[in-house]
Formats: C-alpha cells, structure tokens, sequence
C-alpha cells in the first residue's frame, strides 16, 4: 500500500524505559488502522526496547552518522540503527541543522549512507519566519531540497517507499503555529517539482509529509491538503491519547 499516509512521531529528547507502555498502546491504535502507516521516533536509546515492543508501527532513529563505525564519539551509525532495530532514520531535522551546524551537504551525505544501509530516509526541510516574512520560503525550501536530497544510486537503484521529505516550517515547530493550509499546498508543490527535477517519474511517487505543530484538531484539514503524504508529529506524539487521534484523522478505525 505505497499511498498509505504515513504518520511519523519525534520524541526528540523525550522518553525513558518507562514511555515503552505509550509505545505499546500506540502500536495497538496502529494495528486498527492499517491503511495507515504509522513510525515512531525515539532517543536512541529507547530504538531497541520498542522494537522489540511493537509490531504495527516502524520504528526509526532521529539522525545518524555518515560513517558505517570509527573514532566518532557520541554518534551512531545508520548500520547500528539497522542493528538496534530501525528501519528508518530523520535526517535533517532543523533542530540539529541549527543546534548542531548541519548544513545542506552533511544532511545529504546522512541520507546516503543511510539508504546504503538499508534504512528508510524522512529528510526534512523548512524555512524560517525571518526566510517566510521575507517573500522566501520557496526559493530556501527550493535550494534546501536540491542540496540535501541523496542521489538515487545510494537507495540501490529504487527511492520508491525509501525517501520522504516532511515540509516543516521552522517557525511552526513546537510553537502551536501551524502553517496554513494554503501556504503548506504551495509548499508541498515546490517540493514536488524539486523531487521531479532531480528524480525524474521516480519523484512523483515519494511521499512529501507536513510537521510542524501538527495535532488532533488540525490534523484533518492538513492530511486532506493536497500533496499532503503523511504528518511529522514532535509534540502531540508523546501521549497515545494525541497521537491516536492524528492517525485516527488519517485513516478509519478498521479494528
Ligand atoms: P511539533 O514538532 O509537532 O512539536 O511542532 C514537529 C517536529 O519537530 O518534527
């Protein structure tokens, strides 16, 4: 089912052993709503415990290292997320573009080596409110997209179901500010024809998700926009109380 919409969750720095039981119960939402795919995205080191914890939903890392192992202390490897039982990675994620330098080049090079290690790559994009009240959003998300997507070679020859892009707007992140759907629509397009230049046919099919402050009440009119594949959720993706109603809106209960 490759036009499933998927709906991703970002713990970020969030979560001990303990959170696993929100895991499990949002594993069960998942399972009644299978014509959606539903990833979670814990610290590092909740990747393993959850994985074995759950069966309905992907389970993925937030960023990973460009080498496959050495002298890199702190970081982690796409092939250890593989291990630990990943299946995807966020690379990208504006929170480590501005609190860790990570520029357009390095996010590529992460999609690549994660591609080759067999993981699936959520790379993510967005513009500033300074970039946005300046008449920008396009041309930075345009220039963001062409310099940090991976070269097809690096999925094995097939990107489809492997890449998706999440559109977030760095302004709307965490704030409670969502974007309007009208501007995320002109945004997912800009995207679009990015992934179309560099791919070719091949680029229409990958998923583009939307996050950014996304929640239960807003979740439906964003997940209907048009170009709209899926949600990158951080905060209300912490409780399965919030997060079941994001994948409830983007799909039926067939449970
Ligand atoms: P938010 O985070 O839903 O808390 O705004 C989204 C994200 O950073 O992926």
């Amino acid at each position: 089912m490759p036009n499933r919409p998927f709906i991703v969750g970002n713990w970020k720095m969030n979560g001990t052993r303990a959170m696993l039981a929100e895991a499990r119960a949002i594993d069960r939402a998942a399972a009644r709503h299978p014509s959606v795919a539903v990833g979670l995205a814990p610290p590092f080191t909740l990747i393993n415990g959850m994985a074995e914890a759950v069966q309905a939903i992907a389970v993925g890392g937030q960023d990973c290292h460009v080498a496959a192992s050495g002298a890199f202390t702190g970081d982690v490897s796409a092939a250890m997320l593989d291990d630990a039982g990943a299946s995807f990675v966020i690379v990208g994620h504006s929170e480590r573009r501005a609190g860790h330098g990570e520029t357009d080049a390095l996010v590529k090079a992460k999609a690549e080596a994660a591609l080759k290690a067999g993981l699936s790559v959520i790379l993510c994009v967005g513009e500033t409110a300074d970039e946005r009240d300046g008449g920008k959003a396009e041309a930075v998300v345009g220039r963001q997209v062409d310099a940090s997507l991976p070269a097809a070679e690096a999925a094995n020859g097939s990107l489809a179901g492997k890449l998706a892009i999440a559109y977030e707007p760095v302004w709307a992140i965490g704030t409670g500010r969502v974007a309007q759907v009208d501007d995320v629509v002109i945004m997912h397009r800009t995207v679009r024809e990015r992934l179309f230049a560099a791919y070719g046919e091949p680029g229409e099919r990958l998923r583009i998700l939307y996050g950014g402050s996304v929640n239960a009440g807003n979740a439906i009119d964003l997940l209907a926009a048009e170009g709209v594949g899926g949600a990158l959720v951080g905060g209300a993706s912490l409780t399965a109380e919030s997060f079941r109603a994001i994948i409830a809106a983007a799909g039926p209960d067939e449970g």
